[in-house]
């Protein structure tokens, strides 16, 4: 026990706790994204792939909230690393600085997890736990909801928020986890940067698609 709090309370700890929660959440954000493009193929495709992860549902109950554990880990030591990378000045270079240098994804990662950890907020208020009528289907819910311009806008900046925290992200567990290399780190940092540009341009996409095209979700 005592070891556990050793290392939960080290900066290296932090960061490799950072790394494995932050992998674990992207992981489900990708699998999220890839289920969510059944959208592209109407109304009919996306109510069909929300019922069958329905039919899962005691393994799903459990995989949410193995789910928020990971999240609330994720956040309680991001804004303990922030706290601490703001305030404990001598140690800022040791906390912040990458070998990477400073880009804008690395510089804002706390500010685009809290726009993250408001929207998720908002998002299983309004999606997962909203009271909706019996007979109104997840795909008319989604479409009311992106057919909003305010929500519209707000779903495409959380998102985008959430694309440049990846940016960062998924280079940056590597160097957390010892896992990098100076001979594949630009391979790495494009590959972070490409799959972190696919995952916000297709969630980016519905939201488009709602506002653009009458048949988005029909
Ligand atoms: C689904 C949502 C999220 C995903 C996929 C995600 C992913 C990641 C990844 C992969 C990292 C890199 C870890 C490392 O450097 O080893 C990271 C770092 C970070 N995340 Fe998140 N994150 C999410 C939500 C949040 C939220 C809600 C916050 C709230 C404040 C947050 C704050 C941070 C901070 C501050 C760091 C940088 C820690 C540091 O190295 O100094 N993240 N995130």
């Amino acid at each position: 026990m005592r070891i556990v709090r050793r290392f939960c309370g080290s900066s290296v700890g932090k960061k490799v706790i950072m790394a494995v929660t932050g992998m674990s959440l992207a992981g489900f954000v990708l699998v999220h994204v890839l289920g969510n493009t059944a959208i592209y193929f109407g109304a009919e495709s996306f109510n069909s792939y929300a019922a069958h992860l329905h039919e899962l549902d005691p393994l799903l109950k459990v995989f949410e909230v193995v789910l928020l554990l990971l999240f609330v880990v994720h956040v309680s030591f991001g804004v303990s690393l922030f706290i601490r990378n703001r305030f404990a000045r001598p140690q800022r270079y040791a906390v912040s600085q990458s070998s990477g240098g400073r880009t804008l994804g690395s510089v804002t990662m706390f500010y685009t997890g809290l726009i993250i950890l408001a929207f998720i907020a908002y998002h299983l208020w309004s999606v997962s736990f909203s009271s909706r009528p019996f007979m109104t289907s997840i795909a008319d819910l989604i479409r009311a909801h992106l057919q909003s311009p305010y929500v519209a806008g707000l779903y495409m900046v959380s998102v985008s928020a959430m694309a440049l925290h990846l940016s960062h992200g998924l280079w940056s567990l590597w160097q957390s986890l010892g896992g990098s290399h100076p001979a594949y780190d630009t391979l790495l940092r494009r590959g972070a940067l490409a799959l972190a540009v696919l995952v916000g341009c297709v969630f980016v996409s519905f939201p488009i698609l709602a506002q653009v095209w009458d048949g988005f979700l029909r």
